[in-house]
Formats: C-alpha cells, structure tokens, sequence
C-alpha cells in the first residue's frame, strides 16, 4: 500500500455546496477502489491524505492533480505504508482557520501553512512527518 500527501491551492474559495460535491464523489469513487483519506481545507489551501493499493492510489493522484478547481498540486510525500491511519473514511473532511498566516504570496511560509493544516491529524509521528516534507520541499 502506499500514501501520499499533497497540497494545492483553489483557484477560488469553494463555498459549502461545492465541497459537499467534492466529498460526495470522492467517496463514492474512492470506496470503490479502496483508497481512504482525510482532506483537510484551509482558506483556499487544501491539503490531502489518499492511502490504499498502489495503483488505485496514483491513479486517484492523478486524476485529482489534473482537476482545474485548483492549482500548485505539489507532493509533499509518498511512502510505501503497511497499515493505514485513516482506515475508516474513504475521505475524511476538517475545516481549519490559517487565521494571518497565509498571506498568499511569501514561499517561505509553506511550513507554518502545512503545520497550521496537520494538525487536525491525531498521530504526533504522521503529523511530524508531513511538517518535515514542507519544511524541505520550502527549502528546495
Ligand atoms: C481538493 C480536491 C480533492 C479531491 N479528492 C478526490 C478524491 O479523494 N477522490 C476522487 O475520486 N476525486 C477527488 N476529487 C475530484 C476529482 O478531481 C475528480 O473531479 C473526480 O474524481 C471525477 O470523478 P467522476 O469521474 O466520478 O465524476 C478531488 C478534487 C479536489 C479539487
């Protein structure tokens, strides 16, 4: 099994109706093929976890990289997995507040983004492990 995380931006703030759309069909297709996840949306900023069989996992990557409701789809990590974290949703939903932090147009900022948008995730390590991605990627 493999996980990947990534986030991106939308191309404009998606109001409640919209998202409901996303998550509807996400799940739908995702218990199909046996991915789960947890996304987690932030102003504009969404960052997302998709976990499962190799094959259904990029190809989902693959087709969610390609959706023009949103842009900057940067992988933050990929790892082969041998148990999940977010068995039980086929995608899990949270809602947090970036409050001043995301100012949109410094790159430095990406780590205080991300570790504003884990920490709806419960596992300290998972957690850990996603701030230290962004804070590479941010160096790269
Ligand atoms: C932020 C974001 C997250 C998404 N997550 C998923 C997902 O986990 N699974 C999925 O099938 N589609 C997801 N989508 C939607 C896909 O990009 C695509 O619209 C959808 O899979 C097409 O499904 P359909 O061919 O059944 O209509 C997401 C889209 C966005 C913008």
């Amino acid at each position: 099994m493999q996980r990947i995380l990534y986030i991106s931006t939308a191309r404009e703030k998606l109001d409640d109706a919209s998202l409901d759309g996303i998550l509807r069909i996400s799940r739908r297709n995702n218990a199909a093929v046996g991915v789960t996840g947890l996304l987690i949306v932030g102003g504009r900023r969404f960052l997302q976890v998709l976990e499962g069989p190799d094959d259904a996992v990029a190809s989902v990557y693959d087709r969610i990289s390609r959706d023009d409701r949103h842009f900057a789809v940067v992988r933050l990590s990929r790892k082969t997995i041998e148990a999940r974290t977010f068995g039980a949703w086929s995608m899990g939903y949270r809602a947090v507040n970036l409050g001043g932090i995301d100012d949109g147009g410094r790159p430095g900022n990406l780590p205080a983004i991300v570790g504003r948008l884990v920490e709806p995730i419960d596992d300290v390590i998972l957690r850990a492990e996603f701030t230290a991605f962004a804070a590479l990627h941010a160096a790269a």
